[in-house]
């Protein structure tokens, strides 16, 4: 097995029936997850999911009601690897919290020194980070005086001070403005090229349709994994728009006689025909719409977003429940 691909399967973070109970309440229950090295993982769910809670079992900052998990190779719950762990990962909180009347730099020179990195190393990991995050000018100047997006920038420099392997990002661009946050998703982008693991919560579902491998929607239990396209074909599958000078049921039956059974809709000079794979079944569709006398205009592919999957899973499940 070629070297990169069998460190694609080392896992990152690997959880075993994962439950967090506060009181009556069940905020997280039997999770079980694998996030591999060098991943970007989405976790995806409606506001009171368990998406923070999850984090803050993973980063050990609260206990496990039950079930087991595996961090950046610390076992979670075991004493002698608490701090292993918290060299290796990374967590930028929901709350960001702050020394608010130092400054940046100082901020991020406390904590780099709690986990003891070189002087010089600090040093230049401080200037990068605070140069990227377009802070530098500002630097000196006391976090209480910065708007809620630049702490939220130094609070993410702050996750990253001391090179963790796994950095866990909770809604890392909900308070950024639009170029701020896509300096963030470049940013994570560029952490993914360096091998880096990141477990990020978010709501936007843009973003994660854009920047993650893989997905998680997290609703109290997981309800599925995937990467997003995967989550769109098996949740939805694809449909094709076919447009025609005519469209009629003659051409409606001439598709389903030559594809099988299929709902199709008729709108305007569009005809719309769910298929399972578009690669076998558009070249039949445009066969048997030329075969019925029919004039093909164009035809194109519908593929649902993320967001109308999510939308979508939310919806059943809550009517199920
Ligand atoms: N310390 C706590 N004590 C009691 N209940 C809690 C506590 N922390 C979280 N919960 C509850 O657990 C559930 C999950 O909360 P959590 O913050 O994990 O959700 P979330 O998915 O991060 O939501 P959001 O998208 O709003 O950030 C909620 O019902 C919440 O009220
Ligand atoms: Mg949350």
């Amino acid at each position: 097995m070629p070297l990169a691909e069998a460190a694609s399967l080392v896992s990152m973070i690997h959880a075993v029936g994962l439950t967090k109970r506060f009181g009556n309440l069940t905020a997280v229950e039997e999770l079980s997850l694998d996030v591999h090295e060098g991943e970007v993982f989405g976790f995806l769910g409606p506001n009171g999911a368990g998406k923070t809670t999850t984090v803050r079992m993973l980063t050990s900052l609260i206990s496990r009601s039950s079930g087991t998990a595996e961090v950046a190779g610390c076992t979670l719950g075991r004493d002698a690897d608490e701090l292993e762990l918290r060299r290796r990962i990374g967590l930028l909180p929901e709350n960001v919290g702050l020394y608010e009347s130092t400054s940046a730099v100082q901020n991020l020179e406390y904590f780099g020194r709690l986990h003891r990195l070189p002087e010089a190393k600090l040093r230049a990991n401080i200037e990068r980070l605070l140069r990227m995050m377009d802070l530098w000018n500002e630097r000196d100047r006391p976090i209480a005086t910065y708007s809620k997006g630049m702490k939220q920038k130094v609070a993410i420099a702050r996750a990253l001070v001391h090179d963790p392997v796994l950095l866990f990002l909770d809604e890392p661009t909900a308070n950024l403005d639009p170029e701020s946050a896509k300096t963030v998703r470049d940013f994570i982008l560029e952490l993914k090229k360096e091998r880096r693991t990141i477990f990020l919560n978010t709501h936007h579902l843009d973003e994660a349709e854009r920047i993650c491998d893989r997905v998680g929607i997290l609703r109290t239990r997981l309800l599925t994994v995937g990467s997003p396209e995967a989550l769109r074909d098996r949740l939805w599958g694809s449909r094709t728009v076919v447009r025609v000078e005519r469209p009629s049921e003659a051409l409606v039956v001439a598709i389903t006689d030559r594809l099988g059974p299929r709902k199709v809709e008729i709108s305007g000079d569009t005809m719309v025909v769910e298929v399972t794979d578009p690669d076998r079944d558009n070249p039949e569709i445009a066969a048997a719409v030329v075969g019925a006398g029919g004039r093909l205009r164009q035809i194109s592919q519908l593929s649902p977003s993320l967001e109308e999957v999510y939308l979508r899973l939310i919806h059943e499940q809550g009517s199920a429940g």
